[in-house]
């Protein structure tokens, strides 16, 4: 094992943690309220509750420059903008603020706590460059090939059957139930955590700390959520210790077992393999379940390709890249120009913060004809950048689609009738777009065998 890292685990210093917030949120926070008030597209989007739940006709706007020179930030949602902003060299992930005036520059990663790192602080892969990322990801992409993923299909299948059968079993009373709660929460993390070597009793908690600390992705953040935020990822991060401490002693066939034992050179510190490990896990279950949700809501709206599905099952490979794209799980990522660069004919300064819009790229009329309707036969649905480009480009996407593709079957084929019934709420986040409710009446049950 590497170095121990400084820091008393388990313990907020409150100076330090509110001076976190204030560079890492609360500037930010403060700077979109008041661009918001000027009129700011960018500040707007990002808070206004109503524009976060519907953000299409914004995207819309700012797509008439490939980059829009916003106030506080700059933006794309041009696909072929997003594109080349996620893949050039110029660009980097934004760690310690490097956006950030001078001297206030660097400080986020000097007051950052070790045992409450969250997956957008260094060392996280989200938060890292070549060649520390390179590294990283390089010890982990093994586990998530296509290769890797189809071996597990089996299992992805065993445990969305062990589901259904939970929610067929009576205790949904009258037929009804919460399905992002009940399934679409659970899938996904019963599979990372299985790919992890982390025990199924712990599911319930991982769900609950995962679902505070999601908000650490957003751009702007209550010093009230923030301290919930931080309490879950120390949390998180004193349990991973444990767990990696009970893997070495009695080492399983899963990822975090591998890593370790890395010697030499691969070696990872405790907190880069608390980081890698968290990261993993988190980014295996925060956002496949808003892809499941997503998928239930868009096809009760369009009864007609759901049947169509029915009918025909090898569409669903299609309908899910559909739904990635129309109604995109990870709206947005932010990177930081490195250099004064250009990006399709516009000039970007050293240091500028561009919010690369996924969701907004997503629905460019340049590259997909009738970009707001859901069709679940496009031709060129896979085109999406819903799983980023570039050197971040989602270590999880065949996992995550091979997931939804299964899972969503599953579901239909058990509950044929499964309607939308009650009040849908969408979650409170701005970079995760998903359900935080959907109730559902199940109907008439097709049993398994
Ligand atoms: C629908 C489901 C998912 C969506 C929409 C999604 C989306 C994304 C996006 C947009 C990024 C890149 C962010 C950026 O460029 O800044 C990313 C990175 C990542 N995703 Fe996913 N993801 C999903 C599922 C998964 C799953 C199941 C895993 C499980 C392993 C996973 C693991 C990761 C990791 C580790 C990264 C960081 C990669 C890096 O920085 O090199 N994701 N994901």
């Amino acid at each position: 094992m590497g170095s121990q890292q400084s820091g008393r685990p388990g313990r907020r210093i409150p100076g330090r943690s509110r001076a976190t917030w204030a560079l890492s949120y609360g500037v930010g926070a403060t700077a979109f309220r008041a661009g918001a008030r000027r009129g700011d597209l960018v500040a707007r989007l990002e808070s206004d509750r109503a524009l976060q739940l519907a953000p299409y006709d914004v995207y819309d706007e700012l797509r008439a420059t490939p980059v829009h020179r916003g106030g506080v930030v700059w933006a794309s949602t041009d696909h072929a903008a997003v594109t080349r902003v996620l893949r050039s060299d110029d660009f980097i992930v934004g760690a310690g603020g490097a956006e950030l005036p001078g001297p206030l520059r660097g400080l986020t990663g000097r007051l950052l706590d070790p045992w409450a790192a969250g997956p957008v602080d260094p060392p996280s892969m989200l938060a890292t460059n070549a060649p520390d990322h390179t590294r990283y990801r390089r010890l982990v992409t093994r586990a998530f090939t296509a290769r890797a993923v189809s071996g597990l299909e089996d299992r992805i299948r065993e445990t969305a059957e062990r589901l259904l059968d939970g929610l067929d079993d009576g205790s949904s009373r009258s037929g009804s139930a919460d399905i992002v709660e009940r399934y679409a929460a659970l899938l996904p993390v019963a599979v990372i955590a299985d790919m992890l070597g982390v025990p199924d009793e712990m599911h319930g908690r991982l769900l609950e700390w995962g679902n505070i600390a999601s908000v650490t992705l957003d751009p702007s953040l209550s010093w009230r959520d923030f301290r919930r935020a931080e309490d879950a990822m120390r949390s998180l991060h004193l349990w991973f210790a444990d767990h990696v401490r009970a893997l070495q002693a009695d080492p399983g066939d899963d990822l975090i077992s591998r890593l370790a034992v890395l010697q030499g050179e691969e070696q990872l510190t405790d907190l880069e393999l608390r980081a890698t490990g968290l990261l993993v896990l988190g980014a295996g279950f925060e956002t496949t379940v808003n892809l499941i949700g997503n998928a239930v809501a868009t096809l009760e709206a369009h009864p007609e390709q759901r049947a169509a599905l029915r009918d025909d099952p090898s569409l669903w490979a299609g309908a899910v890249d559909e739904v990635l794209r129309h109604d995109s799980p990870v709206q947005m990522t932010l990177r930081v120009a490195q250099r004064d660069t250009e990006v399709l004919g516009v000039e970007v300064p050293a240091r500028t913060a561009v919010v690369a819009y996924l969701g907004g790229a997503n629905r460019d009329p340049a590259v997909f004809d009738d970009p707001h309707a859901f069709d679940l036969r496009r031709p060129n649905a896979g085109a999406h950048l819903a799983f980023s480009s570039g050197a971040h480009f989602c270590l999880g996407a065949s996992l995550a689609r091979r997931e939804a593709e299964v899972g969503l079957r599953l579901l239909y084929e058990r509950f044929p009738d499964l309607a939308v019934a009650g009040h849908p709420v969408r979650r409170d986040t701005r970079v995760l777009r998903g359900y935080e409710r959907l109730p559902v009446a199940l109907g008439e049950r097709v049993r398994a065998g």
